[in-house]
């Protein structure tokens, strides 16, 4: 299962995991995108099992947890999930749910993923969750006592530290599952020519878009870690790390603070409104 499947980085780790032969659930934005999605990649990979679920917005709370619903009531039992969907706002918008935007996608809607299918994926056991981060995480701190970024929000700070947040949330999601059969781990794809940015207007959309065309890496390549960390088997077992390139890398120094880690999970797990089982 992968989210975000319908362009960029996400889809092409669909493609990847449909190439294998595994039967593949495209969550994407959109009905009609996420199923024509799922026509392509059954065409373009051979493999007929090309599932898909439809959100409108997976910022919002009640989104994600109808797309859990759903895959719980239709997969029984789910080997790899992939936490893709992320984006980066220049200024600062609010959810249905009165949650800072970057925030609600890029670290709550994975929790809540996460979280309510904990279930399916201990019943896929042997499974695998791919959080799909960012070295932009480097440099910044969590400052619990405003997620939301209502102080002050700058649209680069609010990205690096939604992504420091979901190392943190790796980090502890393994502490917790550390007696199970499931792993979960987070990726730095690269710096990818994607469609990365472009929700965006003005000048910093265009100097994103400039950039990635200048320097950034093609899709096949970012989707190469995050289809490694999901599927290849020299990383069975390995749990709460970081990759870059195929490889374990040191994270911040603040992605690895286990007790702000604790406690982020738990103002997660407050926030979404969870009844969290693991312990
Ligand atoms: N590109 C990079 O250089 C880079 C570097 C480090 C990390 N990353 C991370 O890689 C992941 C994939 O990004 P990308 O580069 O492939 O960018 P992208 O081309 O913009 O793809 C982002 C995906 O997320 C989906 N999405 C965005 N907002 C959503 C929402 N509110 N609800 C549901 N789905 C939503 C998009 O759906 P639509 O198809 O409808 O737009 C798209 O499929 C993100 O988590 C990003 O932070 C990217």
């Amino acid at each position: 299962m992968v989210t975000g499947a319908t362009s960029g980085i996400g889809r092409q780790v669909a493609y990847r995991l449909a190439l294998d032969g595994a039967t593949t659930v495209v969550v994407g934005r959109g009905a009609a995108r996420a199923e024509a999605t799922s026509r392509e990649l059954a065409i373009a990979s051979g493999n007929p099992r090309v599932e898909w679920i439809g959100v409108s917005d997976l910022a919002d709370l009640s989104d994600g947890r109808r797309v859990a619903r759903e895959v719980r009531e239709r997969f029984p039992k789910v080997a790899i999930l992939v936490n893709n969907a992320g984006a980066y706002y220049q200024h600062r918008e609010t959810t249905r749910d009165g949650l800072e935007r970057t925030f609600a996608l890029n670290v709550l809607a994975p929790f809540v993923l996460t979280t309510e299918l904990e279930g399916v994926l201990r019943t896929g056991a042997p499974s695998r969750v791919v959080q799909v981060a960012s070295a932009a995480h480097r440099g910044y701190t969590i400052d619990l006592s405003d997620l939301q970024s209502e102080r002050a929000y700058r649209g680069f700070a609010a990205y690096g530290r939604s992504k420091l947040a979901l190392l943190l949330l790796t980090r502890e999601f393994a502490r917790r599952w550390a007696a199970t059969e499931v792993t979960i781990n987070a990726v730095h794809p690269g710096f990818v020519r994607s469609g990365f940015g472009r929700n965006n207007a003005g000048a910093t959309a265009r100097m994103i878009r400039v950039a990635s065309a200048l320097f950034g890496t093609s899709i096949l390549r970012g989707a190469d870690t995050p289809v490694f960390v999901a599927s290849d088997p020299s990383v069975a077992g390995i749990s709460g790390e970081y990759f870059v390139r195929r490889r374990t890398a040191r994270a911040s120094a603040a992605s690895r603070d286990t007790e702000a880690a604790a406690r982020l999970f738990d103002r997660c797990a407050e926030l979404a409104g969870t009844t969290v089982a693991t312990q």
